[in-house]
């Protein structure tokens, strides 16, 4: 597979602002499939499926999910059949922007059904699926699955790679579904750095145990042992939770925009605010090396009800 890469860059005016030595992985660049840390994820997934001889794949989301957005782009470009299972009452969608209208226009039209039935539904596309001759891929929400840590262990190679001898004391990122912080973990595992994953709606009990199983899943795959890693994984920021928005967490979005941050309200503008906030409180020491891992989200900016309504 080509590899794809996104450049870290030095951040002078948040640096001075924060008082931290601040780099940051673009991510939101990634340069296919409307870029992201889903993006990355998805091209490990397809590769790993296609070699396996898959030739379908069913997965699910929300309406703003971009891992169905990155799965629908990637599987057009591939011509591999794609359906997905969005949890959202279809009555209830407002309109059709971001990521609901780039898989729209990549030709997947998703199928609706309630959160309680989403197992249902997905065993009952995989049945039409295979009644129909494919041989389909049941891939969970979020890309999560050993391939998703994968890309993730190896971005913390490639990021280390562009850093020279700059290692970060802090890598901080918004954290799901758990296999960009399990792929982080492991790929930093041979440094001093302190992987903090920001909650974007799990509670730290249920999120720490997802985390904690990909990363046993990826060391197995690797036949490395992780099992010394701590997870770090702060649920202190969810701002009410998945999709939710908060004032300081709008306030947080604003500011940084007008230095040319561009953060989203469904993920990486929470992990910024817990960056924010652990610097305010001192737990991250002023003058540390912080990379904050930019993982996209600009398309759930852009189709936020909250930035959608303001007027100029
Ligand atoms: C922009 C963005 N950042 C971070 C995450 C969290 O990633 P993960 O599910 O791998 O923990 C997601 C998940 O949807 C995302 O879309």
């Amino acid at each position: 597979m080509q590899s794809l890469t996104t450049p870290v860059e030095r951040n002078v005016r948040l640096s001075e602002h924060l008082g931290c030595d601040l780099r940051i992985k673009r991510d939101d660049t990634y340069p296919v499939y409307g870029g992201g840390n889903k993006a990355r994820k998805i091209r490990y997934i397809v590769e790993g499926a296609v070699n396996a001889g898959y030739d379908a794949i069913v997965t699910n989301g929300g309406v703003q999910s971009n891992h169905a957005r990155a799965t629908a782009l990637i599987c057009a470009e591939r011509q591999i059949k794609c359906s997905l299972i969005l949890h959202n009452d279809r009555a209830a969608i407002p309109s059709l922007c971001g990521n609901l209208l780039l898989m729209k226009i990549a030709g997947v039209l998703p199928r609706f059904c309630k959160l309680s039935e989403l197992s249902e539904s997905m065993d009952a596309e995989m049945a039409n699926l295979k009644d129909q001759g494919f041989n389909p891929l049941y891939l969970w929400g979020g890309g999560h699955c050993v391939e998703g840590s994968l890309a993730y262990y190896e971005a913390a190679k490639e990021s280390q790679g562009q850093c020279d001898d700059w290692i970060p004391d802090y890598v901080i990122h918004a954290s799901g579904t758990g296999t960009t912080q399990a792929g982080l973990i492991a790929g930093y595992a041979d440094l001093p750095t302190k992987i903090i994953g920001v909650s974007v709606a799990r509670e730290k009990v249920r999120g720490s145990s997802v985390v904690q199983a990909s990363l046993t899943e990826l060391g197995n795959y690797l036949k490395a042992d992780f099992t010394k890693e701590q997870i770090d994984f702060r649920d202190d920021w969810i701002e009410g939770g998945y999709e939710k928005e908060s004032g300081q967490l709008l306030q947080s979005i604003d500011g940084n925009a007008r230095v040319g941050l561009i953060l989203d309200p469904t993920y990486t503008g929470k992990a910024f605010l817990g960056l924010e906030k652990l610097l305010e409180i001192g737990e991250i020491p002023r003058g540390s090396k912080v990379l904050f891992w930019h993982t996209g989200g600009l398309l759930n900016l852009l189709s936020s009800p909250t930035y959608m309504d303001q007027t100029l």
